[in-house]
C-alpha cells in the first residue's frame, strides 16, 4: 500500500475544538404506524410480551445499549394534533383520537406524558416533548410545563401528584411547534416568528433549577428565509435552539423501495443524504451572522432515510427495512454532525421502532436490531467526546459525490475514535491517516459491511449485518494505513 495510492487524511487536536454533544445521538418516537402501539408499548395487561409498564423489555434492554442521549416525543405531524390532558389520568376515562396524519388510526390514548417519562427515567434519556402550537393553545403548552415540572402547589402539579407522580420529571427539552411551515400550520416564517415569541414568553418559571430549552421550528432543507427569518425576528433570549429537518429522500412522490433498489437509487440516496453537509454549513452561516456568540444551537430533530413503505406490513405505515444504504447514510451523516459541532447540539434519528430509519423492528414477539441500530452503537464512542479536527486531502470521487466521509473525537478517557464510512458501492479505498500529533500506541477496530448494499437483517436471519472486528489497520510512524473496504463503516478506536 503505497502512500501515494492511498487517500491522506491529517486528524489534529486543537485546543479550542468543541465538544460533540452527546444529543447529537437522540432520537425520535412519533405516534405513526407501528413505533408505539404494536411496537414500543404494548400495553401493562400483555402476558404475551414481557414488558414494563407496557413497554416492551426486549427493546429497552437494546436501547440501554445504545446509551440513547434523548428522546423525540409525540411527533412529528401528530404532536400538532395532539392534547396531552388527554393522555393522563384513569386510562377507562381518557377520549380518542384519530391519527389524522398517518392512516387515520383511532388511539384510544393508553400511551401518554407518564409512560413517556417514565420510559425516559428508565433510559436514562432527557425527554424533549414536542409541544402543539398548530392546533393548541399557549395555555395548554403551559400547563404541560407545569404538570411535568412545577414542584410547588398548581392546579397541574396537583393533578400530577393526583395521577401518580409525586416529583417533578424537570423535562428540559420543549418543541415549539413542528414543521410549522407544513402540517404544523402552514404557516409563513414570519408568522411563526410570531407565534413563538408569544408561547416562548410563558415558558419557563415553572421548574425551579431546571432550564427550560425552547425549540423552535425550523427550516426543511435549504430554506434559509425561514431560518433567516427566526434569527432576525425573534429575540434570543427566548429561543434556545432551531431545529431543521432534513431526510434522504429521492423523490418525494416515488421514494423507491426499501430493498430492492438499483445502482441508480442508491446513487440519488446518498446525493440526498450528503447534502446534509451543505445545509448545515450554510444554515450555520446565517446563524454565525446574527448569533456569533453561538447562544442558538442548532438542532436536526429530523434526519434519515425515507423510502416507500413495505406494502406487506399491516398498520405498517412508513414501515421501511433498512440495509447497508442506511449504514452509509447514518455513518455520512453523523459524521457531519460530529464535524459540526460547534453549533450542532442536538439530532434525532427518525424514527425509533418500526417506522422509517428505525434502530428496531418488531414483529409480534420478535425484535431486530437494524444495520442502523449497530451504526449508532458504534458511534456513541462519540457522544460527548473532544471533536479532533479532519482534513481529507483529495478525496475520491464516486459519481461527483466525496466517497469518504470521517470524523474523529478524543473521549474523557484519552481514548480516540475514528470513524470512517467509503460510500463507494465497488471499489476499496485504502487510506492513510495521519494521526502523528496525538501519541497513540495502539489500534483496533470494527468494520460494518455485508456482500450487497441491498443486504439486511431479517426475523428469520437478525444477524447477517453486524459489526465485525477490523484487523487492518496498520499502525507506524504516527501514520494509520489501512483499506476500507466498498460500501463499508469503520470505526477505529486508538489509545
Ligand atoms: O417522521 C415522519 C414525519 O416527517 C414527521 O411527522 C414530520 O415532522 C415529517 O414531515
Amino acid at each position: 500500500l503505497s502512500a501515494q495510492q492511498s487517500i491522506v487524511v491529517q486528524i489534529t487536536e486543537e485546543s479550542g475544538s468543541p465538544q460533540i454533544s452527546k444529543h447529537i445521538y437522540g432520537h425520535f418516537a412519533e405516534h405513526l404506524g407501528r413505533c408505539i402501539y404494536e411496537g414500543l408499548y404494548v400495553g401493562e395487561e400483555n402476558k404475551i410480551i414481557p414488558n414494563t409498564d407496557g413497554v416492551r423489555n426486549d427493546i429497552i434492554e437494546a436501547l440501554k445499549e445504545l446509551n440513547i442521549p434523548n428522546l423525540r416525543w409525540p411527533g412529528g405531524c401528530f404532536a400538532d394534533t395532539y392534547h396531552w390532558k388527554d393522555g393522563v389520568g384513569p386510562k377507562e376515562d381518557r377520549p380518542t383520537i384519530v391519527n389524522r396524519w398517518w392512516g387515520g388510526t383511532t388511539e384510544d390514548n393508553s400511551f401518554g406524558t407518564h409512560n413517556f417519562l417514565n420510559l425516559c427515567e428508565e433510559l436514562g434519556a432527557e425527554p424533549y416533548l414536542s409541544a402543539n402550537v398548530g392546533s393548541g393553545t399557549v395555555q395548554e403548552l403551559i400547563d404541560w410545563v407545569q404538570y411535568t415540572n412545577h414542584d410547588g402547589i398548581s392546579p397541574m402539579a396537583d393533578w400530577r401528584r393526583e395521577n401518580g407522580r409525586e416529583e417533578p420529571w424537570k423535562v428540559k427539552y420543549w418543541g415549539v411547534g413542528n414543521e410549522t411551515w407544513g402540517c404544523g400550520g402552514n404557516m409563513t416564517a414570519e408568522y411563526y416568528a410570531d407565534i413563538y415569541r408569544q408561547y416562548a414568553t410563558f415558558m419557563p418559571g415553572w421548574s425551579g433549577e431546571t432550564e427550560v430549552y425552547r425549540i423552535a421550528s425550523g427550516a426543511s432543507e435549504d430554506d434559509y428565509h425561514w431560518t433567516e427569518t427566526l434569527m432576525k425576528n425573534v429575540p434570543h433570549e427566548l429561543m434556545e435552539a432551531v431545529a431543521l429537518h432534513d431526510y434522504a429522500v429521492i423523490d418525494w412522490s416515488n421514494k423507491g423501495p426499501s430493498v430492492n433498489f438499483d445502482d441508480e437509487i442508491y446513487f440519488k440516496s446518498m446525493e440526498q443524504a450528503l447534502k446534509m453537509e451543505e445545509y448545515v454549513t450554510k444554515h450555520i452561516e446565517i446563524m454565525d451572522k446574527y448569533d456569533p456568540e453561538g447562544k442558538v444551537d442548532l438542532f436536526v430533530d429530523e434526519w434519515g432515510g425515507w423510502y416507500d413503505a413495505e406494502p406487506e406490513v399491516k398498520n405498517g405505515v412508513l414501515y421501511q427495512q433498512n440495509t447497508i444504504r442506511d449504514v452509509m447514510i447514518a455513518g455520512t451523516v453523523l459524521n457531519t454532525f460530529n464535524n459540526h459541532a460547534r453549533r450542532v447540539k442536538m439530532a434525532n434519528l427518525a424514527q425509533m421502532v418500526n417506522v422509517l430509519q428505525a434502530v428496531i423492528l418488531t414483529d409480534e414477539e420478535k425484535m431486530i436490531k437494524t444495520p442502523t441500530y449497530h451504526v449508532m452503537h458504534m458511534y456513541k464512542v462519540h457522544q460527548d467526546a473532544q471533536l479532533l479536527p479532519s482534513k481529507i486531502d483529495k478525496n475520491k470521487m464516486f459519481r461527483g459525490l466525496p466517497a469518504l466521509s470521517v470524523s474523529a473525537s478524543r473521549d474523557q478517557a484519552g481514548k480516540i475514535h475514528i470513524s470512517l464510512v467509503n460510500i463507494d458501492p465497488e471499489n476499496n479505498m485504502p487510506v492513510e491517516l495521519d494521526i502523528s500529533g496525538l501519541d497513540i500506541k495502539n489500534i483496533n477496530g470494527q468494520v460494518l459491511t455485508s456482500d450487497r448494499l441491498q443486504d439486511y437483517n431479517s426475523f428469520d436471519d437478525p444477524e447477517k449485518v453486524t459489526p465485525k472486528e477490523f484487523k487492518g489497520a496498520k499502525l507506524k510512524k504516527g501514520k494509520i494505513s489501512l483499506v476500507i473496504p466498498a460500501h463499508s463503516l469503520i470505526v477505529l478506536q486508538g489509545k
